[in-house]
């Protein structure tokens, strides 16, 4: 295979890019499902266009190079539709095929770039912000940015936590070992179905206490059991890191055995209950009329938390609901009068469930397969499990749809 040197952006350099606005052009070449099941996005619209790879070449010869075949059929094929000036982000899936596009283009004079390791890379990208730092409370939120999920690391001297963990677990023990801290317990706050959790295996390889509310280690469909052990949670039980308290609080709506934990009476790590812009969805159970109403109690009491608590999700739908720092939180106080669903539930339980009910996404077919994952019923290797997780997460309720 020929090696091209053409120039790349690495998936941070993507974020950065992503982060700050920046204007460039993407060049998709992927097939048109896996384009319109996933795409990138940014804080801003990012003007893009799809066009198959194989709709993009014909070989004249069989040994002919594939730049060269790109950069004789890019005229025809793509005509003006390509910036003369600015540059163009080549994406395929795994970033090989778009080297050949970049490096085409080139040749014509375009500045174009390829995404290193394409899309498979970018979905599995993490990103950490600092919410709070001392010794007394760290509080980091890791994302990952092509998935929308947000996970926490917390730690209190040298003692961390970890909370909502993705499945690549080394970005925790990674982090710890920099900073010298234990993880010595590991917090799902529900039965994820958007995601791997890494929950398990992570507590497993530290040999740290996996806490999970009993309701949520049994799959909803058919009641099959969790087949690990864990540490039970329950309401308003008390947990100690380091320094500092975490009050669990059982509120349930998204799932049945969803916990927020509140962090040293400051922070609520609201998971998939309370979002930045939008809340939880409550039919992933298959039973949105009866979850709804637990979703609008929770919610309720939930806000007699004092205004200033921080909200700190573990999902984001869209980039520009991070503030400034890149960070997604927001106070109580923010949210009571920006959030959407917040908004729904002083006009009381018939109009907040009848909100919920018609603003309710697609059920995307994988997550039946990854709560079986997450309870440990069956087992996936790393081609399913990126195969589950492909594409962009769908725990919050709909956006603007009326
Ligand atoms: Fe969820």
């Amino acid at each position: 295979m020929v090696m091209l040197k053409t120039p790349v952006w690495s998936p941070s350099e993507l974020y950065r890019h992503l982060n700050e606005g920046s204007q460039f052009f993407i060049l998709d070449v992927r097939n048109e499902e896996d384009f319109n099941a996933w795409k990138i996005e940014g804080r801003d619209a990012i003007q893009t266009i799809n066009l198959p790879y194989f709709d993009l070449l014909e070989l004249e010869e069989e040994d002919e190079e594939i730049a060269a075949a790109v950069a004789r059929a890019v005229p025809d094929r793509l005509g003006d539709k390509l910036p003369r000036s600015g540059l163009i982000l080549a994406v395929c899936a795994k970033g090989d095929t778009s080297a050949h596009v970049a490096e085409g283009l080139r040749r014509l004079g375009y500045q174009a770039l390829n995404l290193e390791g394409g899309m498979a890379a970018w979905g599995n990208h993490y990103e950490m912000r600092v919410v709070e730092e001392s010794r007394r409370l760290t509080v980091l939120q890791i994302s990952r940015p092509a998935r929308g999920c947000l996970s926490y690391l917390l730690a209190s001297g040298d003692e961390a936590m970890v909370v909502d963990a993705a499945r690549h677990t080394e970005v925790y023990t990674r982090i710890a070992s920099e900073h010298g801290w234990h993880i010595t317990n590991v917090f799902d706050t529900h039965l994820q179905a958007d995601h791997l959790s890494g929950g398990v295996a992570l507590a497993r390889e530290l040999g740290a206490d996996y806490w999970l509310h009993p309701y949520d280690s049994i799959h909803p469909d058919d009641l099959l059991p969790a087949t690990f052990s864990f540490r039970y949670l329950e309401d308003e039980m008390e947990l100690k890191l380091g320094e500092v308290n975490l009050r669990a609080l059982h509120l349930p709506g998204h799932t049945l055995g969803m916990v927020n934990p509140l962090v040293d009476g400051r922070y609520l790590l609201t998971s998939d209950t309370l979002f930045i812009d939008t809340v939880g969805r409550p039919d992933l159970g298959g039973r949105a009329e009866s979850w709804a109403p637990l979703l609008y109690r929770s919610l309720q009491r939930l806000l007699t938390l004092p205004d200033a608590a921080v909200v700190l999700p573990a999902h984001f739908s869209q980039m520009r609901e991070a503030d400034a720092q890149g960070c997604y939180r927001a106070s109580i106080g923010a949210l009571r009068s920006h959030n959407e669903g917040l908004r729904m539930l002083g006009q009381g339980l018939a109009v907040f469930s009848a909100y919920i009910l018609s603003n309710l996404p697609e059920h995307p077919p994988s997550y039946d397969e990854i709560r079986r994952v997450n309870t440990g019923l069956i087992e996936v290797n790393e081609v399913k499990a990126s195969e589950l997780e492909l594409g962009r997460n769908q725990c919050a309720l709909s956006h603007g749809k009326k």
